[in-house]
């Protein structure tokens, strides 16, 4: 198939478009570079500087004709969405507004989403299936699950069928170690982690130790990319073949502690990796983790990458590359 992806220079989007060309498609990177690098562009790919709140841009990307789109081009930071709200609304869903309609109007009926665990909010129970009520607690969480709906409008009145993917905690690089782009200011615990291993930051801030899990830290499922990645050749195919629409959690099903996770890296990496625990952060779930079972049965996805330990070592290999002496970050 003629795949565009929306953000396939970014961390998750390199390894899609990876997981894409090695599945024997077509594929046409846009990117405004904003959280992108072009370091993360396979010589397999063809390029589209644009930026998807520009209508203009994404009509003139779609013209070129695509049978599938995989959308990865948004804001991501939980805690700057309820800052900047205007950066979610412009950028997460007009963008979104933007692909759909240029997808419409230029007969591409394959969308395949990046959605997120964050549309459930504080769960009622885990493992959290498809079918836990939806209830974000943040702006960021809100607009993947408005966005949801627009798929679901759009699928309904234009027949664009979509594949929305709730990914738990995205983790990891690929093993091969073809993909190195390091994302810039990372929020997310394990990138703090590798930076504090490396010695780039000080110690890491645990966030709350009097949750009611086993060690009083927050339990989340991390899920490789690599992994993630496979989830959306194998979506964008079924969705294309079947001409049905399909809403998926993508977790490993296996819940980690923050600092179990920390433990782990310690014993990975050989470096201390000062912690200390601080007060809760705002807006965080004590326990998350899923079932993927319906991914399992639906798009035959079987994660291979999401233990603990490969999550670690293969980001670990990256966050080395760049310690050694004259390497630029
Ligand atoms: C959140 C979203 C998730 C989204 C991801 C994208 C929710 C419920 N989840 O995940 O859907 O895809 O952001 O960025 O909105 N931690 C520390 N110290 C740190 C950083 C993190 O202790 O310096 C802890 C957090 O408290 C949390 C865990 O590590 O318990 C993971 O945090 P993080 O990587 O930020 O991801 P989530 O907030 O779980």
């Amino acid at each position: 198939m003629k795949v565009l992806v929306l953000g396939g220079a970014g961390y998750i989007g390199s390894h899609v478009v990876k997981a894409m060309l090695g599945a024997g498609h077509s594929v046409t990177v846009f990117d405004n570079l904003s959280s992108g690098q072009l370091g993360n562009l396979f010589p397999g790919a063809d390029f589209i500087a644009g930026d998807i709140r520009h209508s203009s841009d994404v009509e003139a990307a779609f013209a070129r004709g695509f049978d599938g789109c995989v959308h990865l081009a948004a804001y991501k930071a939980v805690g700057e969405s309820m800052a900047q709200p205007e950066k979610y609304s412009v950028n997460n869903i007009t963008g979104t507004l933007n692909m759909l309609n240029a997808a419409g109007t230029h007969g591409c009926k394959n969308v395949v989403f990046s959605s997120s665990a964050a549309v459930f909010g504080s769960p009622q129970y885990v493992p959290i299936d498809e079918k836990h009520p939806t209830n974000p607690e943040s702006y960021y969480g809100f607009t993947k699950l408005e966005i949801e709906r627009f798929l679901a409008w759009y699928d309904q009145i234009k027949g664009i069928k979509y594949a929305a993917l709730r990914y738990f905690n995205a983790a990891g690089y690929s093993v091969d170690g073809s993909i190195t782009g390091l994302e810039r200011n990372p929020q997310n615990l394990l990138p703090i982690v590798m930076e504090v291993a490396s010695g780039w930051r000080k110690e890491l801030q645990i966030f709350g130790r009097d949750y009611n899990t086993r060690d009083g830290t927050c339990v989340r499922d991390y899920v490789h990319v690599s992994d993630l990645a496979e989830a959306h050749v194998n979506a964008l195919e079924y969705i294309a073949s079947r001409g049905e629409s399909l809403t998926v959690n993508l977790g490993s099903e296996t819940g980690v502690t923050v600092t179990e996770m920390v433990e782990a890296a310690r014993r990975i990496t050989g470096k201390d990796i000062p912690a200390a625990y601080v007060g809760r952060r705002s807006g965080d779930a004590s326990a998350l983790f899923a079932t993927s079972e319906l991914a399992r049965k639906t798009i035959r996805w079987n994660p291979k990458h999401s233990d603990v330990d490969t999550l670690i070592a293969s980001t670990w290999a990256v966050y080395q590359k760049y310690s050694a002496p004259g390497v630029k970050k």
